[in-house]
């Protein structure tokens, strides 16, 4: 299979397939419990149609939206994902460079494998997000924003869907931790890939350059598992929160939020945006889809902060219906990994490519030229 034969998602994620072992694999593809959300992530988007308007010349598409003070050529970003390393040797760097390209915002993780730093002279100037995890330790936290302030990151995003680790059965099937840990199962499947063993071994060693100043994930003392459930802390909470955002002064948004009241909240402690997010499935499994809660929050707050949304965006025409209830960007997450591990920057390339065609298609197939055009009026539920 050849990146030109990639047209879609499911290509790529096929294409993926065959490139991973298995338990790197498993590990995107992967979900919490019974993978219900991950499932209804994309399926909300099949809830309603849409309602396209005809003779309104549409020559000129302008793709463009603004958010968190951020302008950015398109309405879809990179949503921070931990690891890239794992999946392709080009990592993070591969989607820094094709997002700055794009001039969309790439989030770099706390738990990605390229430095911020970095990141941010790949992006070339385009606009950055760092996501963030909060400790126990404060003085760890001060570092890091002292850090991202440093590097001139401009916005800074905190998750906070995931105050523990989902329950994600693939990954305990297969043994998938950081450090390696598999099972003979899981052994058995990286022999089946041994192209991806020695590329992975040949190349630059795998770090995490957020966190290695702080935790040593390399002598097996510390897991990415324990990471999370002895390093940061369960008893966060707005007060925390609210401090976080005063420390920062800047750009802050709560990326997880489900709920009315906590959107209410985020506007109250002086967040500019919130992403409504279950964290691709991965987290509680049986969460609604940020989708079927997006009007509920857009119509409560949407005047006082920015609300975007992820989980399972496949198709321009998934974001145009969110840009129509009232979202002002929209996160992708393996709709770019996969296409990074079939084919790194190339893969990524492409996927974002295809996305900006389908979209401009899509919207003057719609009937818009700017996506301020886009209204509930374009929508029926069913
Ligand atoms: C492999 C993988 C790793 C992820 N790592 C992080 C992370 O480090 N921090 C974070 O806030 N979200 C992380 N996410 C969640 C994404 O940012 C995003 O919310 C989610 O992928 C959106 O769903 P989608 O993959 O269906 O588009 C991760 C998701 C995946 C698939």
């Amino acid at each position: 299979m050849r990146l030109d034969d990639c047209h879609n998602f499911h290509d790529f994620r096929r294409m993926a397939q065959r490139r991973l072992p298995g338990p790197i694999f498993d590990y995107i593809d992967g979900a919490a419990e019974d993978e219900t959300t991950y499932r209804r992530n994309t399926a909300a988007f099949e809830r309603c149609d849409l309602v396209p308007n005809v003779l309104r010349g549409v020559e000129n598409v302008d793709l463009s939206v603004t958010v968190m003070g951020q302008k950015l050529a398109l309405p879809v970003y990179c949503s921070p994902t931990a690891l890239q390393r794992l999946f392709h040797h080009q990592g993070e760097r591969a989607v820094a460079a094709v997002a700055g390209k794009y001039g969309t915002l790439f989030g770099v993780s706390s738990l990605g494998t390229t430095s911020l730093e970095e990141a941010r002279r790949l992006c070339g100037g385009g606009p950055q997000c760092y996501q963030f995890y909060f400790h126990k330790d404060r003085g760890l936290n001060r570092a890091m924003l002292e850090r991202a302030q440093a590097a001139g990151v401009e916005v800074m995003m905190l998750t906070v869907d995931s105050i523990t680790g989902g329950n994600r059965e693939r990954d305990k099937r297969t043994g998938f931790s950081i450090p390696f840990r598999l099972n003979l199962g899981g052994l058995l499947q990286f022999a089946l890939k041994p192209s991806w063993g020695i590329d992975y071994l040949i190349r630059e060693s795998f770090r995490l350059p957020q966190l290695d100043e702080h935790v040593d994930m390399s002598g097996g003392a510390m897991s990415i598992g324990r990471y999370f459930t002895e390093m940061l802390d369960p008893a966060m909470d707005w007060e925390d929160v609210a401090e976080m955002v005063r420390l920062w002064n800047g750009r802050f948004c709560l990326k997880g939020v489900m709920s009315v009241d906590d959107a209410r909240r985020a506007v109250d402690i002086g967040c500019s945006g919130i992403v409504l997010s279950n964290h691709g499935g991965r987290q509680l499994d049986g969460s609604r889809s940020a989708f079927d809660q997006l009007a509920e929050v857009v119509d409560a707050v949407g005047d006082r902060i920015d609300v975007m949304i992820d989980g399972g965006v496949q198709r321009g025409t998934h974001v145009l219906k969110a840009l129509s209830l009232g979202a002002k960007a929209v996160g992708l997450g393996r709709y770019y990994l996969f296409p990074l591990a079939a084919a790194g920057q190339a893969g990524v390339e492409r996927a974002l490519e295809l996305m900006r065609i389908e979209l401009e298609r899509d919207m003057r197939l719609m009937g818009c030229t700017s996506i301020d055009q886009l209204s509930r009026g374009n929508l029926r539920f069913r």
